[in-house]
Parts: structure tokens; C-alpha cells; sequence
């Protein structure tokens, strides 16, 4: 089993969006996958609770819970954990950080949004454990500021995924009834943008798919 931490300190940075997104990714590549909520505002439980399927399973818990959990999940055969985690970086943030096999930082490109990335990073280190930055909410309309950013955030060492998540609607609009891009099937550009991020988590993470089945 490994363990994909989504840590960022500002709220609306994109961790369920791309949590729930890169979950159903999983499970469509044929991996067993669950999600737990660190977030007191269970935005990833609620999106379970308006979903017509059952996989995959989001549970909310408290971080010091998280060790627990993985022993279990890994006992039960699961192959993927999704830790989405509070807007902090807290104690609550670094014990997510620490069991994670990837630490996985989504921001948004404003300056505000890159400030915020520092205590972040401090986090990352002090976990000790790989991180990949994405760039998300990126506009499809103008490119201002995203080189800046791209820039920033690699001068802070750390690694960046090389495609941008667009503010896309279908990102938004897929959650209303409990669904992710990859399930609206409408919008081929977001269905690429969530099959690039979630290669790059497999590799990264040493994931195996199985035989016969594509990653997303
Ligand atoms: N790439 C995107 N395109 C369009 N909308 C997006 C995108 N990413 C996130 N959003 C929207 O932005 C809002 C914040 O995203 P999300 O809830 O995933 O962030 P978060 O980091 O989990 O925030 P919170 O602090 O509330 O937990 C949501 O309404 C979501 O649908
Ligand atoms: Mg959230």
C-alpha cells in the first residue's frame, strides 16, 4: 500500500478537488483506493455522501489517528491512501506529512498562495518524505503569472508536475452530484490533466497497476 498526502496551508488551494479526482483515477485503474477527510469541514466525506457509488470510501478522522489507519488499510489489502488534509500547517498537517510515501502540494499561482507555500515546505522537510508540487486553477486564458510561479515554487526546491490543472467548470461542477471529471466524461482536457497527475503520483510512488488495466 502507499500513502499520497495532499498538504497545502491555504484553504481553496485544490486538495479535495484533486484528492476525489486522483482517487477515482485509482480505482478506475483498477487500484483499490480510500480517502481520509482531516478537514473539521469534511468537504471529501460530504462529496462521498452525494455520490451514487461506493468506492471510493472516505472516512473523516483526526491525525493522530492516521497511523492507525494506514496499519489497517495495509492489513485489508488496500492499495492506494488518500490523506486530504486541513488548511494548516499544524501538528495535525506534519503527522500527514510523515506517514505519506508522496507529499502532494497543490497551489494556486498567486502571490498570496505562494507565500503561503513556505511553512509548507518547512513541513516537507521536517517529514523528510518526497513532495511534488501542481500548479492548479491555472486560467486558460492568459498565462500571467504562472512562469513566476513555476519559477517560485522551483526555487524553493521543490520538484513541480510539468502540466498545469486549468480552472476548468467541470472541476467544480463534477463535485455537485459526487462525481470527478474522469466520471462527467464532458471535458477531454480536464479527463488528460487528471490522467498526467495521476501517472506521475504512480511513478513516484512506485505504484504498480494492474495488468490490463491504464492509468486513468
Ligand atoms: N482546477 C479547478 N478548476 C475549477 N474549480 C476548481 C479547481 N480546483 C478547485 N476548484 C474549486 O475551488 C474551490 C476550492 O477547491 P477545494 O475545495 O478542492 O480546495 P481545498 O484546498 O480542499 O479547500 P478547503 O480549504 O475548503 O478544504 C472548490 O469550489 C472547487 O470546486
Ligand atoms: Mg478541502
Amino acid at each position: 500500500m502507499r500513502t499520497l498526502s495532499v498538504v497545502s496551508q491555504k484553504g481553496g488551494s485544490g486538495r479535495t478537488t484533486l484528492s476525489v479526482n486522483l482517487a477515482v483515477a485509482a480505482e478506475r485503474a483498477g487500484l483499490s483506493c480510500a480517502i481520509v477527510d482531516l478537514d473539521p469541514q469534511a468537504s471529501g466525506w460530504k462529496w462521498s455522501q452525494r455520490r451514487k457509488s461506493e468506492a471510493p470510501e472516505v472516512i473523516t478522522a483526526v491525525a493522530e489517528q492516521l497511523e492507525s489507519i494506514q496499519t489497517k488499510a495495509a492489513e485489508g489489502g488496500l492499495d492506494l491512501l488518500i490523506i486530504d488534509s486541513a488548511p494548516h500547517a499544524d501538528r495535525a498537517a506534519l503527522l500527514a506529512c510523515k506517514v505519506a510515501d508522496l507529499i502532494l502540494i497543490p497551489t494556486r499561482a498567486s502571490i498570496l498562495d505562494l507565500d503561503a507555500l513556505k511553512p509548507v515546505l518547512e513541513l516537507v522537510e521536517m517529514a523528510r518524505r518526497p513532495a511534488l508540487g501542481v500548479l492548479n486553477g491555472v486560467s486558460t486564458q492568459t498565462s500571467l503569472d504562472v512562469e513566476e510561479a513555476r519559477d517560485a515554487i522551483k526555487a524553493r526546491g521543490v520538484e513541480l508536475h510539468a502540466a498545469y490543472i486549468h480552472e476548468r467548470v467541470i472541476y467544480k461542477r463534477s463535485l455537485i452530484d459526487g462525481r470527478t471529471v474522469i466520471e462527467a466524461g464532458s471535458d477531454a482536457k480536464a479527463i488528460r490533466e487528471i490522467g498526467g497527475l495521476f501517472a506521475a503520483v504512480v511513478e513516484r510512488m512506485g505504484l504498480e497497476i494492474p495488468a490490463g488495466e491504464v492509468a486513468a
